[in-house]
């Protein structure tokens, strides 16, 4: 489905009824990333999945995206669809750098937060360095040389190995990123604030999972968000590595089903 938003169309998934859970996805990705929390989790919630600007179906508007405009983004949207509930918002890697800017200008859209794959941290001077490398690979080579460049280092090692069905699955998804969509998140990833004064200020059930093996995002990341978010729960998910809701979805989806029972009134 496409809504028409002020600045751009945006093409989401609305599935199911109950509480909103509003999935963000990472870079360079889309709503396809969903796919197992759709089916899995809109039995029992209403599962919103949105393509952000320059991903998927949206439409590409040139960069850069802030994550601050992610989150004006998703404002829109929720306002497009006469959300007005608050959200359980699910975030994976840069979808948790838009969280933490969702949750500083929109707290009271939001009843809980799930931090997949994430950090609160910036970037650091290596990883700018290597923000602007990936910038000029994109622009000479295209997108299909940053997808070579990360694929590996998406999953666990054993996933990489022995689930070459779900590997080519992530890349087509990648590769359908487009350029100026690339480009524009590589900017704002470079650029983006550090959240860690954020994470003391959350007032909001807060579950983080942790993929066991992922190579880009550490469980030590996790552990720190854990350590300064109040009550936060830590769940490491086994067999699995930065896309850790695809590699095991079960545990992923039974930890979110838990949180939800937990915290919420599941319809
Ligand atoms: C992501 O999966 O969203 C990115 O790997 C995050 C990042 O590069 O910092």
């Amino acid at each position: 489905m496409l809504v028409q938003l002020p600045n751009l169309a945006m093409a989401y998934t609305d599935a199911g009824f109950g509480t909103p859970l509003l999935f963000i996805h990472g870079y360079p990705l889309n709503r396809q990333l969903w796919k197992p929390q759709i089916e899995g989790l809109s039995q029992e919630a209403r599962v919103l999945a949105p393509d952000l600007r320059g991903h998927g179906e949206s439409q590409s508007v040139p960069g850069p995206y802030s994550m601050d405009m992610f989150a004006d983004d998703l404002n829109a949207f929720l306002d497009a669809l006469g959300v007005s509930q608050p959200v359980v918002v699910c975030a994976l890697s840069m979808g948790g750098y838009v969280a933490f800017a969702f949750y500083r200008k929109y707290a009271r859209r939001m009843a809980g937060l799930i931090l997949a794959a994430t950090r609160a941290t910036a970037d650091s001077p290596e990883a700018r360095v290597g923000r602007d490398q990936a910038i000029s690979l994109a622009s000479t080579k295209g997108i299909s040389a940053i997808t070579e460049s990360m694929l590996s280092k998406m999953f666990s090692p054993d996933t990489y190995k022995q689930n070459p069905e779900l590997v080519n699955q992530v890349k087509a998804i990648m590769n359908h990123t487009s350029l100026k969509g690339v480009m524009g998140d590589l900017v704002g990833l470079k650029e983006r604030a550090d959240s860690t004064p954020t994470l003391r200020e959350i007032k909001l059930p807060t579950l983080i999972l942790a993929g066991a093996n992922d190579q880009i995002i550490p469980v030590k990341e996790a552990q720190l968000m854990q350590a300064s978010i109040p009550g936060a729960r830590l769940v490491v998910i086994p067999d699995a590595g930065h896309l850790l809701n695809l590699e095991n979805p079960e545990a992923f989806n039974k930890a979110i089903r838990d949180f939800l029972s937990r915290e919420f009134v599941v319809h």
